[in-house]
């Protein structure tokens, strides 16, 4: 039968993601190290799991209203307050999701049309193209570079503002990259924004995760508030990637028609992962400062590690990646995680899985076990000085 058929033209062409075709490679070997994973090595801490099951045993286990239970949206407001000085509404401008996944795509859904090009700093997380190709809207790469520290600049943004644009995404803590955008290069992207009326969407999943730094949103800059969808969630500051909890702040005028899409496809985020989410962004910061400086210590040896080996390094100011250059091996990105997985049983992520920018890097992530992270370290120290030989 021709399957073919009943699938739409764009989930025809939507390629499947670079990162997963790693996973399934390294599935199939035995004694792995990996530091290919984008989650949190930690298990979700315990008062958070406690929460959920207390609420469980009481019963509370059906839907919740559409926008998320109450009480956690204002805790969410309480925590959006702290982290970036932006206030919203926990009546209208806040909306639990089903991760921050659900966040992206509910927004551009929302917001994209046949045609609007959609700006996305690369390299960038796999999800976001995906995204507006499916509303048949353009996402248009932005490259960013190693000597750039690949934070994107309004110098660069300018080249690439069309009458097409529409929105532009920010992502800044940034995967793959870890690059973390200051504050003044925020604020001289913002004006840009304003100047062309553009939307922005400014995924911050990773805002607690910053290291020697700190975090600012761009929609904390004057006149941005209005124009930009701030997009979080549990997954990554508490190791709650599986309870599947995002949230979403905006202007009420856009949240209400985002919220929408969230009311017909998903209904309500679980409720379960509501009461543990709750637990944690009213009690949590004790266990994130907690993982904080364990991921610091970690960024410590891994970038020394990867600069002993003699490869080019920008070091990660955020999220648990680093995303060094291995141009100097003569590899490609593809072969050098391929050799290196089969060789040396370590698994990293190829650069070009997450755009053309991304050519001739690998993606190593630390949310693994310091123990784990020597030994991978070691391993590849062994490859390449293989490879200059
Ligand atoms: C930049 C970025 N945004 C969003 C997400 C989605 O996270 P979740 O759906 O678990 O909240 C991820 C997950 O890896 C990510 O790296």
């Amino acid at each position: 039968m021709a399957f073919s058929k009943f699938l739409s033209k764009q989930v025809t062409e939507i390629k499947p993601s670079g990162i997963r075709r790693f996973f399934d490679l390294a599935a199939e070997m035995d004694d792995v190290l990996s530091l290919s994973i984008g989650e949190p090595d930690f298990p979700t801490p315990l008062p958070f799991c406690e929460a959920a099951a207390k609420a469980c045993a009481a019963g509370d286990t059906h839907y919740s209203a559409n926008y998320g239970m109450i009480e956690l949206r204002q805790e969410i407001s309480k925590y959006q307050k702290d982290l970036i000085g932006v206030e919203y509404d926990p009546k209208t401008e806040i909306l639990v999701t089903v991760g921050g996944s659900e966040a992206v795509d509910i927004t551009c859904r929302a917001c994209l049309e046949p045609g609007d090009e959609f700006l996305i700093p690369e390299p960038a997380f796999v999800a976001y193209a995906p995204c507006a190709l499916l509303q048949n809207a353009v996402p248009v790469a932005i490259p960013t570079t190693i000597e750039e520290g690949f934070k994107l600049t309004a110098d660069k943004l300018r080249q690439y503002i069309t009458p097409k644009t529409k929105m532009l995404l920010i992502n800044s803590p940034c995967n793959p990259t870890g690059a973390v955008m200051d504050k003044e290069s925020l604020e001289e992207v913002a004006k840009l924004c304003i100047e062309h009326d553009l939307l922005v969407i400014s995924d911050e999943i990773y805002a607690e995760l910053i290291y020697g730094t700190k975090h600012y949103s761009i929609a904390a800059c004057p006149g941005m508030r209005e124009r930009t969808v701030v997009i979080s969630g549990a997954s990554k500051a508490f190791a709650m990637t599986g309870w599947r909890l995002g949230y979403l702040a905006a202007p009420v005028e856009l949240l209400s028609g985002i919220a929408k899409i969230h009311q017909f496809a998903l209904m309500c985020s679980p409720t379960p992962s509501q009461h543990a989410a709750l637990e944690a962004f009213k009690n949590g910061r004790e266990e994130v400062d907690k993982m904080v400086h364990e991921y610091a210590r970690r960024r410590e040896v891994i970038v020394r590690g990867l600069r002993e080996m003699g490869l080019e390094i920008c070091e990660p100011q955020g999220a648990f990646y680093a995303f060094p250059s291995i141009k100097s091996t003569g590899l490609s990105d593809e072969e050098f995680c391929e050799r290196l997985l089969q060789e040396e049983h370590v698994a990293v992520v190829p650069g070009s899985a997450f755009g053309e920018s991304g050519r001739g890097f690998i993606r190593i992530s630390y949310a693994a076990s310091m123990d784990t992270i020597h030994q991978a370290l070691e391993k590849m120290a062994h490859f390449v000085a293989s490879l200059k030989q």
